[in-house]
């Protein structure tokens, strides 16, 4: 009889989760593979289901290649899941001069220091690899997939000669960064093939790097020139020096290829030099960049600044002006999003911006097509956007390309000013606007199929549900069938006996499914039945509750019926609000979203309908924080003289301590400096531990 999931010790769980993983290996491949079941549907969620719950309990002992991350036929068709030792960040983006100085002066204050000094050099255009070496000897090369969790690629990055096998100076354990990319000649080269193949051509070097780094086939990965910059690192068991530079000066001498153009500034005036040399050089690079990448060069200001949740405080991205266009706007459609946002999108006649034809743009808002900004103010001079208007556009990044712009000159006399519903194209409820807000939303709530259509959407998305086999065009499908309708979260978990129940209408009979694809879909909701609440809560897709948010909740509260009984009682000033405010990053606004959405009957009911059809797996506090302070409430008061007090936080933060700015019998700890007033009065007061300056650098591990 297996031990009870609650009475393992953490070697014990190390070891059931190893033979889990080998088991469920097993069986997946007997299943898929060999297409020769050798344990019962039942018998195998059992095994899933215990395994996904020694995770929530141990998430430090979750395997790179945990069965939880290994749905229904993915293991056989597609690459295997590598969880990052140490998360792959993105990057602040910084446009006009003044956001650099800014960054400047923020990098300045946090340290509390005069003067910083700061790597320059270009942001290629690429995807980004981590590589993997342990005893200098490459093993295991992934994708940045989410940044948690990317895809293993070792076979074909094999194959790129700009990356060493070996590596004999490296330490023991070595994680290099980079950029894959793929050279201008190359790609000219590349798509020349592809036409004479028949094949299409790809849109820019970026899309062909990445297409060609994912193939299941790593020889045509090896046909396919890729190069590499290293720039970054992840885990590593030594320092490879003590800055920025000297660690990419290590890398070169390891023998990676490390761009030429970077250089060391000192002042905001030495960046923006170097931007404007980087950016004249851009058209003789022969590969495509499109930015300039700017980090603090001593390591030790690295650490102290950190990261917040998805970007480090000691790096930003200075990126080139976005390329324009000019072309005809043909029409204006209103699409209707899960939150009832009535989104106004341009059709465009196709026009190529930077590589990539553009036929779709955003509008934003029914302001923005008037001459307005959010907050009412004039812009393009106040001229309007009409249908049939020249319009100019631009793409910046991946990010959806815009209108910036139109032409008055061109304008046709019959142009008359668009006119923004009031009633929702798709349901016919009112569409209103508050006060203040430049969206105007549907009020129709489940009423509305399209609000139903994109939540449903949401909730099977990446970080919600994510569910193989069921993505947009699925739900789409599901939503609109007669026979087997999904028209909320729950009715998913109730497809298979459903389709059960109908015996002649089997969704194995249909289009687009056969006895296989049937099976595996239902295996894969299956497997999504137990879930940790984070991503429950994510995927009910209320407003202001991102992927961040959710995580916040779901570790304040840990377990569904904590989470819902107190969502349920809070109310503005209450204890129960002042209890979910307290979370780290929660506002009145996101508090308010999550309370109205628990009030509302028919949301109320399709979320105790889901609910009830899920094992909800409970959410620790953060796995890596294993700190002294992790889970108190803590006060600074008085002066710090070692750091600021924006550092301060931060780093207690990121132990997991919370901060607050009152003392009360809630505090665990107060940090009083000199001139310390009624604040350190009030914890002696309340018999809360006081501690000086000296004492909190110790206990922050920075002495
Ligand atoms: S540093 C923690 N340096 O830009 C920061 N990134 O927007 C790690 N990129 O995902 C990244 N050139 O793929 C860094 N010289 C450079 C870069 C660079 C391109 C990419 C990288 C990253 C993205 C962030």
């Amino acid at each position: 009889m297996d031990k009870a999931v609650e009475e393992l010790d953490q070697a014990q769980a190390q070891v059931e989760l190893a033979r889990l993983a080998q088991v469920l290996a097993a069986a997946n491949a007997a299943y898929h593979t060999l297409d020769a079941p050798e344990m019962s549907d039942a018998e195998y969620d059992a095994l899933k289901r215990r395994n996904a719950a020694i995770e929530a309990l141990f998430p430090a002992l979750k395997r790179a290649d945990s069965p939880s991350d290994q749905v229904g036929g993915a293991v056989a068709s597609g690459f295997g899941k590598v969880a990052h030792r140490v998360r792959m960040l993105s990057l602040e983006n910084a446009f006009a001069d003044s956001d650099v100085s800014d960054f400047d002066e923020r990098v300045k204050k946090f340290l509390g220091i005069a003067q910083v000094s700061y790597t320059a050099e270009p942001k290629i255009d690429g995807l980004s690899l981590n590589l993997r070496y342990e005893n200098g000897i490459l093993v295991q090369a992934a994708t940045r997939g989410d940044g948690e969790v990317g895809e293993d690629v070792t076979i074909n990055a094999r194959t790129i000669s700009d990356i060493p096998q070996n590596v004999p100076a490296a330490p023991a354990l070595l994680e290099v960064r980079g950029e894959v990319y793929m050279s201008h000649a190359d790609f000219a080269d590349l798509n020349a093939r592809q036409v004479a193949r028949g094949d299409k051509p790809f849109a820019n070097p970026r899309n062909a790097a990445a297409g060609s780094l994912r193939q299941l086939d790593a020889s045509i990965t090896a046909d396919r020139p890729l190069r590499f910059f290293a720039y970054a690192w992840g885990a590593i068991s030594q320092p490879l020096g003590a800055t920025q530079l000297a660690s990419i000066e290590a890398f070169k001498h390891m023998g990676f290829q490390v761009n030429p153009l970077t250089a060391l500034c000192h002042t905001t005036a030495d960046l923006l030099a170097q931007y404007r040399k980087i950016e004249a050089l851009r058209a003789t690079l022969g590969y495509d960049i499109d930015g300039v990448v700017y980090k603090v060069n001593d390591l030790t200001l690295q650490e102290r600044l950190g990261f917040r949740s998805t970007t480090p405080r000691w790096a930003i991205a200075h990126k080139f002006p976005a390329e324009l266009a000019w072309t005809r706007l043909l029409a204006i459609d209103i699409q209707v999003g899960r939150t009832g946002a009535l989104s106004p999108v341009a059709r465009l006649a196709p026009v190529t911006v930077g590589g990539v034809v553009v036929s779709n743009a955003t509008l934003h808002n029914e302001d923005y097509i008037a001459g307005r900004d959010s907050k009412g103010a004039v812009i393009r001079d106040g001229k309007d956007i009409r249908i049939g208007d020249w319009v100019q556009v631009y793409r910046a990044g991946d990010v959806i390309p815009k209108v910036a712009d139109i032409d008055l000159s061109q304008r046709s006399d019959a142009a008359q000013p668009y006119e923004f519903p009031t009633l929702c194209p798709e349901c016919g409820s009112p569409a209103h606007r508050e006060d203040g807000d430049s969206v105007r939303r549907c009020t129709g709530g489940l009423i509305c199929p399209a609000q139903g259509v994109e939540r449903l959407k949401h909730f099977v998305s990446r970080g919600a549900f994510d569910i193989e086999g069921l993505g947009a065009k699925q739900i789409e499908m599901f939503f609109a069938d007669p026979d087997l309708p999904v028209k909320q979260p729950a009715d998913i978990f109730t497809l298979a006996l459903r389709d059960d129940a109908n015996p002649f209408k089997k969704l194995k009979n249909r289009d687009g499914f056969g006895e296989k694809s049937a099976t595996n879909l239902f295996a894969a909701i299956e497997a999504r039945r137990s879930i940790p609440l984070d991503r429950v809560i994510f995927s009910l897709g209320i407003r202001h509750v991102g992927e961040v948010a959710a995580g916040v909740i779901a570790r304040h509260y840990t377990t569904w019926p904590a989470f819902e009984a107190a969502v349920r009682v809070a109310e503005p000033g209450n204890p129960a609000w002042e209890d979910l405010l307290s979370a780290d990053g929660v506002g009145a606004v996101l508090a308010q979203s999550l309370i109205d959405a628990f009030k509302n009957p028919a949301e109320r009911a399709a979320i105790e309908a889901l609910a009830a059809q899920l094992t909800i797996l409970p959410v620790q506090a953060r796995a890596n924080i294993a700190s002294d302070i992790a889970g108190k409430t803590l006060v600074f008061t008085g002066t710090l003289e070692k750091m600021t007090r924006a550092e301060a936080k931060a780093r207690a933060e990121a132990l997991g301590a919370k901060v607050a700015g009152s003392v009360s019998a809630k505090t665990d700890l107060v940090i009083a400096g000199p001139g310390a007033g009624s604040k350190a009065k009030d914890a002696e007061r309340l018999g809360v531990a006081l501690i000086d300056e000296d004492a909190w650098i110790a206990l922050a591990g920075l002495s």
